[in-house]
């Protein structure tokens, strides 16, 4: 590295305009983000754009001071007024905060917002495991409704399939509600404490017992495998409410297994917890994750017993993930239409028809600079354009363009006047 050039921080990816299905394309990151978001919008959720940076207290006490997330990765820093700031980890405390503030728990329920931005976490970065990563994410608070828990798998399930992805699959289960969690963590450490497990272990199974059933180094799986589960122990409304959200799975077609083992890694979930885990990406599988907080509002200074449910989906793992089965987000093109002008007189000629076309709302962009026809058109190609406007002097004279359909080859002879009619006829 020469003096004076610099790299973006280790662990975080940049998005550029590189040609569609290149990695680090900004224009398959986009494809991706929009698409998670279109999925969003078609079940009414709308978009709240937050903070990048909030109150360190804020997700001390909403994640939990014991998640890992909150104890080793947080980018925290006091400003210049001396608060601690810490750069958002993660959306849903901050959305609960916005909520609360603006007094939208005291309007019509549930509240549904969407929202989608960089989230910071300092993690050893490795494929797929950033330290600026990306989400689109939702949160459905105010109603303890099961059909709300399956509209928000439904989102997801239908954000990824809006993309082509395909080999993808749910993972789901239920964590339980204040009424029978703690007695089953009792239970749960009965059975830790009775096995010989190293300091560390012992250390978790008294901080977060339920994270030691996550355990994946074959000895623990073997110690553990008759270790009594959340799910064979949910209170009555819990198991109610989780087989109604299978229920309605079943009846949408969304297939799912249910893994009574599963680890989230943040403390605010109970009652239904789903992970989407793509088996193409190796050690960091999950493209997406998310499950009900029913204490967290209360905890955040709400009213008592206001629950709600939401998931966060990475769209940097999700780029990996249809990178692995092959296949690019369908996306509009950058442009439709590329000029190809031909000396001074038809780049003035050009630069005006070029405007209406956009206002017209066709994406357009033209060779820029004295470049020959060869040249032009390969800029033409490169752009994505479906069309190349040809402007050279027997055109300028006769008052007309050349439309080229760059996929076909085809090319026609349209006066001046009527390109915009053309291009945006059907
Ligand atoms: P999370 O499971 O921590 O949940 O993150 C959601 C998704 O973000 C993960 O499934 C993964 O795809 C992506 N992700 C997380 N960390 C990284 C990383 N270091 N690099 C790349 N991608 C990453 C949440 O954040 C919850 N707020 C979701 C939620 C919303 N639950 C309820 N509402």
């Amino acid at each position: 590295m020469s003096a004076g050039s610099f790299q973006a921080p280790k662990g975080i990816p940049d998005y550029i305009p590189l040609p569609r299905g290149e990695r680090g394309s900004s224009a398959d990151f986009v494809a991706v983000r929009n698409g998670l978001l279109r999925a969003t919008a078609e079940a009414g959720y709308g978009y709240i754009e937050l903070p990048v940076f909030e109150d360190t207290a804020l997700f001390a006490r909403g994640v939990g001071e014991s998640t890992d997330v909150v104890s080793k990765e947080m980018y925290t820093f006091a400003d210049r007024g001396e608060r601690s700031v810490t750069l958002r980890p993660e959306g849903t405390a901050g959305v609960v905060r916005a909520v609360l503030q603006h007094g939208l728990d005291r309007g019509q329920l549930p509240v549904k917002v969407a929202y989608a931005g960089p989230f910071f976490r300092y993690e050893r970065p490795q494929e797929g495991r950033y330290r600026q990563l990306q989400q689109v994410g939702v949160e459905a608070i105010g109603v303890d409704d099961p059909a709300l828990d399956a509209e928000v798998v439904a989102v997801a399930d239908r954000g990824f399939r809006s993309l082509g992805l395909s080999d993808f699959r749910l993972e789901i289960t239920s964590l339980g509600d204040a009424s029978c969690r703690p007695e089953y963590r009792e239970l749960l450490q009965d059975f830790l404490f009775r096995l010989d497990l190293d300091e560390e272990t012992r250390r978790r199974a008294e901080i977060n017992p339920l994270r030691v059933l996550d355990d994946k180094r074959p000895q623990m799986r073997e110690l553990t495998a008759d270790a009594p589960l959340m799910l064979d122990h949910l209170s009555a409304e819990s198991k109610a409410h989780f087989e109604k959200v299978l229920g309605y799975l079943d009846a949408l077609g969304i297939p799912y297994t249910i893994n009574p083992r599963m680890v989230r890694g943040l403390d605010y979930y109970t009652k239904t917890c789903f992970e989407f885990v793509h088996d193409g990406l190796g050690a960091q599988s999950g493209i997406g994750g998310g499950g009900r907080y029913d204490g967290l509002v209360e905890q955040l200074g709400g009213r008592e017993g206001l629950s709600g449910i939401g998931f966060g989906l990475g769209v940097d793992r999700t780029l990996l993930a249809l990178k692995a089965e092959g296949k690019t987000a369908p996306s509009a093109p950058r442009v439709v239409a590329f000029g190809v002008p031909l000396g001074e007189a038809a780049r003035d000629a050009m630069v005006p028809l070029l405007a209406r076309l956009r206002v017209a709302g066709v994406a357009s962009d033209m060779a820029y600079g004295s470049r020959g026809m060869k040249g032009a058109m390969k800029a033409a190609d490169r752009s994505g354009a479906r069309y190349a406007l040809v402007l050279g002097e027997s055109e300028l004279e006769a008052g007309t363009v050349t439309v080229k359909d760059l996929a076909s080859g085809e090319q026609r002879s349209v006066p001046r006047d009527a390109v915009v009619g053309e291009l945006t006829a059907g």
